[in-house]
């Protein structure tokens, strides 16, 4: 499948939809139809049992999307956060220097100056891909998006671009109200907004999006003591270095997460630990592990606040793309934050009675619609009778679907499965066209058990159990049904 059918798809099933396409088109804004919906809900549930309810070292925020603008200033989106524009000089439509030099002249040019852009939009003449007019120069475009507060004109604030930036200005406060010491994490899921030059790609370059991040803070000099590394450390990846790319080599190499650290891929051992995690993570949600790789950002690429980054990236048909970074934020940002603010934001050890602002060892940061578009290409299969989505039971949007195999002198029957079911479990009920038709539509949202009511229910109260992989059938004691389901739903089997 490529993009333009995962699309259509998507539409079709009520996964997800261009938001107020009544009125035309909005690049970059999506809304999650019925079925989408829960997808999301079941996989930011999954990271936040997995990434803060099932640790002890973790501990969870949701911050407000707008904050004091001096969060930005601090930060350095104000001054940096930036992507390369040009112009046509002709129409004035707007492009990503870097996006329109990729695509015209297949070249990478992540991490290049502007002055760099602007010199190979001229050697290599790439004109408007609108009106084949001369570009302008590359220029700095700020990717926040400023609204205003209150009803005094200029009072300019701004939808938070990253999660980050809420955990790091109520770090004093989270702080203050809990006794959680290093090394030790904040988590949040939330909205992030960023506006982009040129959306594209359906869900995976949005302008309001969703981030699930987590800062993890170490003590300076003990961000390579990682209790767990022992235990990830033979894990093999596919890793492209920034070594090879500087080379012109695009080719990852499988190496296990101990040979990574030891060649500097990895910045610190919680930084190791956290990718390992992450990728386990997303194996379990039935991410197709063959179609990941580990890439480390060249050091012209990293991102203002970072001293290593390495990317989980996913092999879509539109090419390796990041699903996932790894960032190594240092003390940058408590540091400038603890400048501008004035607070004293160190952390202070009651047994060495030393101060020290903490280190952000690592901050895995995940796109939702980018870890959903990875889920899509790897569980939707086209089969000869029927398109099934095949996904772990535990993500499922309904996890069983009741049918009475006729709609007359059944209902009550298949009613008093549905009610019980439902209190369990997310279920559908449908009784309109042939069960062979109800069983399709399941197998295309990714249901994983179909549960069949027949005349023979009313005399043996039993029930056809369907498995939506195999297609097998088999017939279950109806007292019997919810303790199955939720036995298979654990082992994940469908
Ligand atoms: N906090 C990292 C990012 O938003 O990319």
């Amino acid at each position: 499948m490529n993009i333009e059918e995962i699309t259509s798809y998507c539409k079709r099933t009520g996964i997800i939809f261009p938001s107020s396409e009544i009125y035309g088109q909005m690049p970059g804004f999506y809304d999650y139809g019925p079925i989408g919906v829960e997808l999301a809900n079941n996989v930011k549930q999954s990271w936040w049992k997995n990434f803060v309810q099932n640790r002890q070292d973790i501990i969870g925020i949701d911050g407000s999307i707008i904050a004091n603008p001096l969060v930005w200033k601090a930060s350095g989106h104000i001054d940096s956060f930036t992507d390369p524009l040009t112009e046509c000089l002709k129409c004035k439509k707007r492009f990503r220097a870097d996006h329109l030099i990729e695509s015209k002249a297949e070249m990478q040019s992540d991490g290049l100056k502007k002055e760099e852009l602007t010199k190979i939009i001229n050697d290599k003449k790439i004109k408007c891909p609108e009106c084949k007019s001369s570009l302008s120069e590359v220029k700095d475009f700020n990717q926040m998006f400023s609204t205003n507060i209150g009803a005094v004109n200029g009072n300019t604030a701004y939808l938070r671009p990253e999660t980050a930036q809420s955990i790091f200005a109520s770090y004093k406060a989270v702080m203050d109200s809990t006794r959680i010491s290093p090394p030790f994490g904040i988590a949040q899921i939330g909205k992030a907004f960023r506006n982009e030059i040129s959306p594209r790609n359906f869900i995976f370059r949005k302008r309001e999006f969703e981030q699930m991040e987590l800062e993890f803070f170490t003590k300076k000099d003990e961000k390579n003591e990682c209790p767990f590394f022992e235990e990830i450390k033979s894990m093999k990846l596919n890793i492209l270095s920034a070594e090879k790319q500087e080379k012109g080599i695009s080719k990852a190499e499988e190496m296990s997460i101990r040979q990574a650290f030891e060649k500097k891929i990895f910045s610190n051992k919680w930084q190791a630990y956290w990718t390992a995690e992450s990728i386990n993570w997303m194996i379990g949600l039935g991410i197709n592990p063959e179609k990941l790789r580990l890439r480390q950002h060249m050091k012209n690429e990293l991102s203002f606040y970072s001293a290593g980054t390495v990317d989980i990236e996913f092999d879509f048909p539109i090419g390796y793309k990041e699903i996932q970074g790894i960032a190594d934020r240092t003390t940058y940002d408590l540091t400038q934050h603890q400048n501008l603010s004035k607070q004293n934001l160190e952390y202070f050890d009651e047994k060495t009675r030393k101060k020290e602002i903490l280190y952000v060892a690592a901050e895995p940061s995940a796109g939702v619609e980018r870890i959903i578009l990875a889920i899509l290409f790897s569980a939707l299969t086209e089969e000869k009778e029927r398109t099934v989505l095949k996904i772990s039971p535990k993500i499922s949007p309904y996890k069983a679907a009741i049918f009475p195999l006729v709609k007359k002198g059944l209902e009550s029957k298949s009613k008093e499965v549905f009610d019980a079911l439902k209190k369990e479990f997310n279920c559908f009920y449908d009784e309109s066209g042939s069960i062979g038709r109800r069983y399709r539509r399941q197998d295309e949202i990714g249901t994983p058990y179909c549960i069949t009511i027949d005349f023979d229910s009313l005399k043996d109260d039993s029930a056809t159990l369907r498995m939506r992989d195999s297609m097998k059938q088999e017939r279950i004691k109806i007292k019997e049904l919810t303790e199955e389901i939720k036995k298979r739903i654990n082992k994940s089997q469908a």
